[in-house]
């Protein structure tokens, strides 16, 4: 692939949850074949890459993200051949490949647990994890430390010690203090750049490095890892200092090859996140904060404004992300109250809130928001078709370890990584030739790509337009000045383009200009309905 350097500055990244795209060989988990035989869809979208969620040998305890081998691929998913010829054929087609990679914990298949556990307390082994005594009389853990799936982030093997895992029992966190676990990450880094991965997409980016005397903690103010509030805080395992090392041990690796990025999922208070983008460290950090964003003009645009100046600054990149697989997808979140604690309603509801058509509308006037903003945009696969949650999945086949470790209060994930309907028909709506791991509810093959395809007013057709209009009008990344037009108006200018959407609960006038795209699927007069919003040249 012709090398481009910075292409990540301004690319269109679509993830995909390779276990939920497309099954190619019929045991109801998608694959890399599958994923191959579906590379048309990408390529008719314009992506410029792929971010895959993990690949590698797993027992798939939580989706991948515990890794029993970084170098092998999930015989589940395929083979090493045949993610090498992905990468091939992918780069044929122009599409670079970002991988995602796992450093806080492996499996506890991995071979180095295996070999801990084998091993007395004491062996050099157990000094790649986070082995302590317990308290007391031992059989109280080492602190009071939570896992992010519920219950303590201790487990006491049967020899009396305990190991730290920050998320589930089955993901043992690794000791980044040892230089045994540093060099062999710069290996598995080198080993996946050599297959030609374009970029890493690395995981809890913010943990890694702990407060070496483990001190016991408060409970974050906020679920999952994001540190709420207005001051960071020193947190005993968020967001340490010493992270910055091996973010720059790793910067290091990929300068000396072409043009390799990474991108950190980092979930920090916002004043700490510039520093994961210093020259040397990251080219680039997810911006979550319109996942936490209600549907509401003044909201977005301060999010929008902070982002962007921040990025200018320090001379980084924004990043825009609506949804991911570990979010209520936001054609749902669009479709509730703006107060609504979505983690919490797809469980508790009460449902009937849900406006679905809502929804669909704001997620196709949100897509034409951040299609147009400067920096890269990241699509979940499946919001090209306007995929609801999956919120009513049935309770047997919930799969996220969240919803037994939450001893069933936490729903969990799986809603938003139900398999793709490709077609309207078929035992799992084209995605394989059986059912698919998580079942697709009947609403799905209404919004199949084959019945997308060929409707010029679906959402697909829209996601295919808005990209095509951002490469053409957009492609020398002009600066955003923000504009005025009334409340719950979003409006801005980049450039040749001007960007109305319309917030609020009535239709207000469009500003002169030729209306490039529309997020409206009627022909639009002169006013801009609610839920709408328009490129304007
Ligand atoms: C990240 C992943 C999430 C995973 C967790 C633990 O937040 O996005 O899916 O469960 O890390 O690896």
């Amino acid at each position: 692939m012709e090398t481009q350097p910075e292409w990540w500055r301004t690319g269109v990244v679509y993830q995909v949850y390779v276990r939920s795209f497309a099954d190619g060989n019929g045991d109801g988990q998608g694959d890399i074949n599958g994923l191959r035989s579906r590379l048309d869809h990408l390529d008719d979208l314009g992506v410029d890459a792929i971010w895959l969620n993990p690949w590698y040998e797993s027992p798939l305890t939580d989706g991948g993200y515990d890794v029993a081998d970084y170098r092998a691929i999930e015989p589940r998913y395929g083979t090493l051949a045949d993610a090498e010829a992905l990468i091939a054929e992918c780069h044929e087609r122009g599409i670079r490949v970002i991988a995602d990679l796992v450093p806080n914990h492996t499996s506890i298949e991995h071979a180095w647990f295996q070999e801990a556990m084998a091993a007395e307390p004491g062996d050099s082994s157990r000094d790649r994890y986070i082995f302590r005594p317990g308290r007391g009389d031992g059989s109280e853990p080492p602190n009071n430390w939570i896992a992010m799936f519920g219950g303590p982030a201790w487990t006491r093997l049967n020899d009396g010690e305990w190991y730290l895992h920050l998320f589930d029992p089955s993901q043992p966190d690794l000791n980044w203090d040892n230089e045994e676990v540093r060099s062999e990450f710069d290996d598995v880094i080198r080993f996946w750049m050599d297959r030609g991965i374009d970029g890493l997409r690395i995981d809890v980016a913010h943990g890694m490095v702990k407060h070496p005397d483990l001190p016991d903690t408060e409970p974050l103010p906020l679920p999952w890892s994001l540190q709420g509030g207005d001051e960071p805080i020193d947190h005993p395992f968020w967001g340490r200092a010493g992270i910055h090392d091996i973010n720059r041990r790793w910067r290091a690796i990929l300068d000396s090859y072409d043009d390799r990025m990474m991108v950190a999922e980092a979930w920090v208070h916002p004043t700490q996140l510039p520093l994961f983008l210093r020259p040397d460290e990251y080219h680039q950090s997810f911006n979550f904060d319109l996942i936490e964003t209600p549907w509401d003009a003044t909201a977005f645009r301060s999010v929008i404004s902070e982002a962007a100046t921040a990025a200018a600054e320090i001379g980084a990149s924004s990043t825009w992300v609506l949804s991911n697989h570990d979010v209520v997808r936001h054609a749902t979140r669009y479709g509730l109250p703006g107060n609504t604690d979505t983690r919490r309603w797809i469980l508790d509801g009460p449902h009937d809130l849900l406006d679905h058509e809502a929804g669909q509308r704001r997620a196709r006037a949100a897509a034409l928001i951040t299609l147009s903003l400067p920096g890269s945009t990241y699509i979940y696969q499946g919001e090209e078709l306007g995929l609801p949650e999956v919120w009513d999945l049935p309770l047997d086949v919930l799969d996220d370890p969240t919803w037994e470790k939450s001893d069933h209060t936490v729903k969990g994930r799986d809603g938003c990584r139900v398999p793709i309907p490709w077609t309207a028909t078929g035992p799992s709506l084209g995605f394989g030739d059986t059912n698919a791991w998580l079942p697709q509810p009947d609403r799905f093959a209404a919004l199949s790509v084959q019945e997308q395809r060929i409707d010029p007013d679906s959402t697909l057709s829209l996601y295919r337009r808005a990209i095509a209009a951002r490469n053409h009008l957009l492609a020398d990344d002009p600066p955003l000045t923000m504009l005025e037009f009334g409340p719950g108006v979003l409006a801005y200018e980049r450039g040749d383009v001007t960007v109305v959407s319309n917030m609020s609960a009535r239709p207000v006038p469009i500003p002169a200009g030729t209306v490039a795209l529309s997020s409206a699927t009627e022909t639009l007069g002169d006013e801009l309905p609610p839920d709408t919003s328009v490129w304007l040249t």
